[in-house]
């Protein structure tokens, strides 16, 4: 009889989950890691971050739309749809490719504008780069969502387990990634990670569709005009981050050891607030006469459906998630990125009406 076959219940468990342990063990290093979707919202800093890490040569990064040539200087760049699995699989391929960070997606509001796409691309997309995970031996990671969250879930201190039954397709398609990737981990061992990311606030790059982007528009808006006429209710509170604590959790756990992860998907929290208290932190920092106007749109349906505030101890525990950043911060944060940008624009236009002005008029 075959050693395994022979053992006490106790130690055949030990062995199966030495032997998972060796399967997921996607640990070369430094890593080949491919990027998709990198030219979103996260994606730029995302890989700005790897290859500080694992050096400029071995990230990839790629999209389906063509990079600022600033993008295409800072490493290696290819097309890549993940709606199409040979040609995909060409990339991981070609490249020697160890790890993904899977980024390409349609957001919620996105989404329910176009529910066939974001089907398409979160649904088949997805299983395009899991199942080449699987026979190339990958570690995948894709992030998840609040939005993975339903109407029927707990909105305070909402737990890693608990009622997910979310109505839009986007938290449909990313409710079917968090279980497709736990059953390719648990029956191919493939190395699957994901955390569910709360609304992302940057400066770098403009928001892909989501439901909280009025965080991030409130501040060009305050920068431009002074007012902001925000698609959200007053007092919608939803949890957010800012994209560097949200970077280097992504990081931690993509390379945390694989014995140290008691789950595969985590929630993350790092700080939450109304559209009133954002506004409030950005008249005591910025203006006090910042105008707000609230006109709620289809978007505050999906909204009210979302937790306020994550329950993240697992994430702590396990793999150091630990976020610097809260409201106060993003704003101050927000407002000096942001600051210089609007300023240039400002003298630009100014110098460009004068040269306007000063030119001779041309008699037809
Ligand atoms: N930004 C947030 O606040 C936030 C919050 C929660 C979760 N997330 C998740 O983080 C990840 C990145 O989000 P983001 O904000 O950068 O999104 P984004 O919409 O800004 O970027 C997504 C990128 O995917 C690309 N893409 C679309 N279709 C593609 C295809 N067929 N093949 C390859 N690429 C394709 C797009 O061109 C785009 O550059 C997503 O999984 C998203 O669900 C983001």
């Amino acid at each position: 009889m075959p050693a395994a076959l022979s053992m006490a219940m106790p130690a055949r468990r030990a062995f199966a989950r030495a032997a998972l342990a060796r399967r997921l063990s996607t640990g070369a290093q430094p890593p080949r890691v491919l990027v998709t979707g990198s030219l979103g919202q996260l994606g730029s800093t995302m890989v700005d971050a790897l290859r500080a890490r694992f050096g400029q040569a071995n990230v990839v990064a790629s999209d389906i739309r063509k990079p600022a040539p600033s993008q295409r200087a800072s490493g290696p760049f290819v097309y890549a749809d993940v709606l199409n699995r040979r040609a995909l699989e060409q990339v991981i391929v070609d490249y020697g490719i160890d790890w993904v960070v899977h980024f390409s997606a349609i957001l919620s509001a996105a989404g329910e504008r176009n529910p066939a796409l974001g089907l398409d691309v979160n649904i088949n997309g997805f299983q395009n780069v899991l199942e080449l995970a699987r026979v190339h031996g990958l570690r995948v990671l894709s992030p998840s969502t609040i939005g993975a969250f339903g109407p029927t879930t707990p909105k305070d201190l909402t737990p890693d387990l608990t009622i997910m039954r979310p109505n839009t397709i986007y938290g449909i398609s990313k409710v079917h990634m968090e279980l497709l990737g736990e059953y390719y981990c648990e029956k191919y061992g493939v190395d699957f990670r994901s955390l569910r990311y709360p609304g992302i606030i940057s400066a770098d790059s403009p928001p892909g569709g989501g439901t909280t982007d009025y965080a991030i528009d409130i501040f060009h808006a305050a920068l431009k005009h002074n007012r902001y006429t925000c698609f959200l209710q007053h007092d919608t509170r939803l949890p957010m981050a800012y994209i560097t604590d949200c970077v280097a959790g992504t990081m931690q756990l993509l390379e945390a050891p694989q014995d140290a992860l008691t789950q595969r998907v985590y929630n993350v929290h790092a700080c939450d607030f109304s559209p009133e208290e954002l506004v409030a932190e950005v008249r005591r920092q910025h203006s006090a006469d910042f105008a707000i106007e609230y006109c709620p749109d289809f978007r505050q349906a999906i909204a009210d459906t979302w937790p306020r505030t994550m329950a993240d101890a697992p994430a702590r525990r396990d793999w150091g998630w630990n976020p610097t950043l809260g409201t106060a911060d993003i704003v101050r944060i927000m407002l000096a990125k942001l600051h210089p940008v609007y300023e240039q624009a400002a003298a630009a236009a100014e110098s460009s009406a004068a040269a306007e002005a000063e030119a001779p008029a041309v008699v037809v």
